[in-house]
């Protein structure tokens, strides 16, 4: 499922270079259209199964695009790791974000908390995208499965 991340145009030049390092370029025409063609063989593939695979996984957060915006805006409130260990979230008493409470409402629910606020949460529907939004949801989903 990550794999087939709505940013799998990124990984393509991945595969060409991988790729092109374990063959050991030689230099000749032949390997270099050999190369392509597996290239294009495994882009082909790769945008098949995602599609064919996981329908609407296009819409899905990033937690790796919601770790910086986390870290950005977040973490001064809910610490870097989310458990609210921070100076601020201690004053503030911020929710653990790994806690069973958090973690057990629904991807929609947590969104539309980070674009509604609560309380002293802020709200951030309008300085973050659905998506840049969606990224975090995925990121506190990875906080909480991180926890022991
Ligand atoms: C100014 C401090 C502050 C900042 C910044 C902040 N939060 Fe919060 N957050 C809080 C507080 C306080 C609560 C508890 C709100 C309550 O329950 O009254 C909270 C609650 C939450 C909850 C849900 C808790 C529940 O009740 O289920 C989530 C999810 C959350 N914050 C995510 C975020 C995200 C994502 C960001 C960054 C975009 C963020 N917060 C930024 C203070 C902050």
């Amino acid at each position: 499922m990550l794999f087939c991340d709505y940013r799998y145009g990124e990984s393509a030049p991945q595969i060409q270079v991988r790729q092109a390092g374990g063959l050991h370029m030689r230099r000749n025409t032949v390997n270099k259209l050999s190369r392509r063609v597996t290239f294009l063989a495994l882009s082909t593939f790769v945008a098949g199964s995602c599609l064919v695979l996981a329908p609407g996984a296009w819409a899905k957060g990033s937690a790796k695009a919601g770790k910086s915006t986390f870290d950005a805006k977040c973490a001064m409130c809910h610490a870097m790791n989310g458990s609210g260990n921070s100076p601020m979230g201690k004053s503030m008493r911020v929710p653990d974000l790994r806690s069973k409470a958090v973690q057990k409402q629904s991807d929609a629910e947590i969104a539309g908390l980070i674009e509604n606020g609560k309380g002293m949460m802020p709200k951030y529907g309008s300085q973050l995208s659905k998506q840049e939004i969606s990224d975090l949801v995925a990121y506190i989903r990875e906080l909480g499965s991180k926890k022991k």
